[in-house]
């Protein structure tokens, strides 16, 4: 079978209105991509999604009846298992295709051609019996020069039903724009599922990069980390996009802090796992998106967007005491949930840790859960896993920023980023200049391991501006980038560091609230309203401002003894820091000559 008339060969799959829908969108690249899918993957059928209400609640109604995903007691709320082997994202199976193979330090890289020799067998046939939806999103809001498109093709309802509530649907512009339309691919399939409904032959789960075909591979994996196309996979594409144009994508979220006047100042902030991303996005003023920015130099200004319109966020511990706005979203009864790898009762309720109430009989993300229950190991099995999910809109938090769809994006004040660091990084420090911040914040970016027995001084693992996992590209090479992404500006985004975990006799030094007295801060740095005391690693506030900011956002007294406590300069901490990872970097090819004299003159 030929692919020099795709059409026709999708009319051996598609129904007659299904292959009109195609038809509307009038690109041959695109008709032929999905063709040749079609007939690797041999799907009974395609299901093309336009976006529609009914196209939606179709999803939804698959993904239920394929048993993808459970009804519980509201109609509105789902939840979805991926099975005990599939919980989390494969670092090890994710990896880059470059030609060769080409060797890149603290990156997943695999030969292209044979990467898509050994895609094109696990694919062969997958889909037999199987519906195959073809969906159109945005990457970014609807008319805006920031935005990217991705096409995702997928076997698995559950993969199309939750990224029509993270993206923004874009069939109609797929339409509009017709053949002049450059898109990112992603091709997924669940694989042949057991009778959990789990994929089957996890071992042979693949996840690949294809930076020169702008697509991505995912096969023999359900978990959204790993299958959802315009998540993480998108990331990769578009940093690789970004590199080669000249701007970013970032792992960051984008708030709003309200200063003096009522006046709203944008920072993007970057956080490894477990260092305080989300709970600073929903302690700032607005949200415009708590995981992704694309930002881009416009008229010698940083603008960024968010490409997502929902969060696939962590549920373990969200409670109604410390994550109010959360909480109150996931047990709202009108708000389209699906909750992934929690507990499903048999009364039809939900239970994750932080729920209140006590966990019941029901199913898991290992099959039937009851109290007590214990692996093969003797082992007690979780009731609901430490890395279950909800995936949600997230037009539905009260801090939205009403500029969530500004196709010119909003302009960034500054880049926040924020390690766990028990024993040397001040709560906030501000760099000297946008390159200082970059290699001494962003490139060095660490955290402590989360496993870390607490007390104990932990190791420290560098996760560079928060992206080590997603990135296509040697991390040398994406410092560079920043530093030519700030010749494109006139004034660059202040830079800023901040550490909620700074600890003295095992006692963290901060309380949670205090996130935003940091925030507030920096707000006021970037209207040249807070004074700030030089030391020979960048900025700290001085005791007066803190004190004043503490009295008016929490109405409680700052400590001078406190203020020393943290703001001290460790020396030795910081030296040994720069040490550590001067050394990784002196392996990293790319990385600017100007990063290791940044910091020898950090160092002297
Ligand atoms: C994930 O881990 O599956 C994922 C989507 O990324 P993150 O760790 O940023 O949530
Ligand atoms: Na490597
Ligand atoms: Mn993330």
């Amino acid at each position: 079978e030929s692919l020099e008339d795709p059409l026709r060969l999708l009319a051996t799959f598609c129904s007659e209105e299904h292959l009109d829908r195609l038809k509307e969108i009038k690109n041959p690249r695109l008709w032929r991509d999905i063709a040749e899918v079609a007939l690797v993957a041999r799907p009974a059928s395609i299901y093309v999604n336009t976006g529609s209400d009914e196209d939606k609640d179709y999803i939804r109604k698959r993904a239920l009846e394929n048993r993808e995903e459970y009804p519980t007691v509201h109609p509105m709320h789902t939840v979805h298992f991926d099975g005990p082997k599939d919980l989390a994202r494969d670092k090890g199976n994710t990896r880059i295709l470059y030609p060769g193979g080409r060797q890149v330090p603290l990156i997943n890289t695999f030969d292209r051609d044979a990467g898509l020799t050994e895609i094109g067998k696990l694919f062969r046939g997958v889909m037999s019996g199987k519906e195959m939806f073809v969906s159109f999103y945005l990457y970014g809001p609807r008319y805006s020069k920031l935005s990217l498109y991705g096409v995702q093709i997928t076997d698995s309802a559950y993969v199309a039903h939750s990224e029509e509530i993270l993206y923004r649907n874009g069939y109609r512009d797929f339409v509009e724009k017709g053949e002049e339309l450059e898109y990112m691919l992603f091709i997924h399939s669940a694989g042949e599922r057991d009778e959990n409904g789990w994929s089957k032959n996890v071992e042979n789960r693949r996840i690949f990069i294809d930076l020169e075909g702008n697509s991505v591979y995912s096969v023999n994996t359900q978990y959204a980390g790993n299958t959802v196309g315009l998540k993480k996979l998108a990331l990769r594409l578009a940093v690789y996009k970004g590199y080669r144009e000249v701007w970013l994508a970032e792992h960051m979220f984008i708030v709003g802090v309200k200063g003096r006047g009522g006046r709203i100042s944008y920072f993007t902030g970057a956080y490894p796992a477990g260092c305080g991303k989300t709970s600073t996005a929903m302690i700032a003023d607005t949200v415009v998106g708590d995981d992704l920015a694309i930002i881009h130099a416009v008229n010698g200004e940083a603008r960024a967007v968010n490409p997502e319109v929902g969060m696939f966020g962590i549920i373990d511990d969200v409670n109604p005491r410390d994550d109010p706005e959360i909480y109150s979203i996931l047990v709202n009864p009108s708000a389209e949930v699906i909750f992934s790898n929690v507990l499903l009762m048999e009364d039809g309720n939900v239970w994750w840790r932080g729920k209140p109430g006590e966990p019941k009989k029901g199913i898991n993300y290992a099959g039937e859960w009851w109290p007590g229950k214990k692996d093969e190991n003797g082992k007690e099995i979780l009731p609901s896993h430490p890395n279950a999910r909800f995936t949600v809109s997230i037009r539905h938090l009260s801090k939205l920023d009403p500029r969530i769809d500004d196709p010119e994006g909003v302009p960034v004040s500054g880049f926040i980023f924020g390690g766990r660091d028990p024993s040397t990084l001040p709560p906030v420090l501000e760099a000297f200049d946008w390159k200082h911040g970059i290699v001494t914040m962003g490139a060095s970016l660490e955290s402590e391991r989360t496993a870390a027995v607490l007390g104990q001084v932990g190791v420290m693992e560098l996760n560079p501006y928060a992206i080590l996992d997603f990135l296509p590209i040697s991390v040398g090479a994406f410092t560079a980038l920043h530093f030519e992404f700030e010749k494109k500006l006139a004034r660059s985004p202040k830079i800023f560091s901040v550490n909620y975990f700074l600890r003295e006799d095992g006692k963290f030094l901060a309380e949670k609230r205090d996130k935003i007295v940091w925030l507030k801060w920096m707000e006021q740095r970037v209207h040249g309203e807070a004074q700030a005391i030089e030391t020979p690693v960048g900025y700290i506030p001085t005791y007066e401002d803190l004190r004043e900011i503490f009295a008016r956002e929490l109405g409680k007294e700052f400590k001078e003894d406190l203020y020393e406590k943290m703001f001290t300069i460790r020396v030795k901490g910081f030296l040994e820091k720069i040490e550590r990872v001067t050394k990784i970097y002196s392996t990293i090819p790319d990385t600017p000559r100007e990063f290791f004299e940044i910091m020898d003159k950090q160092t002297q």
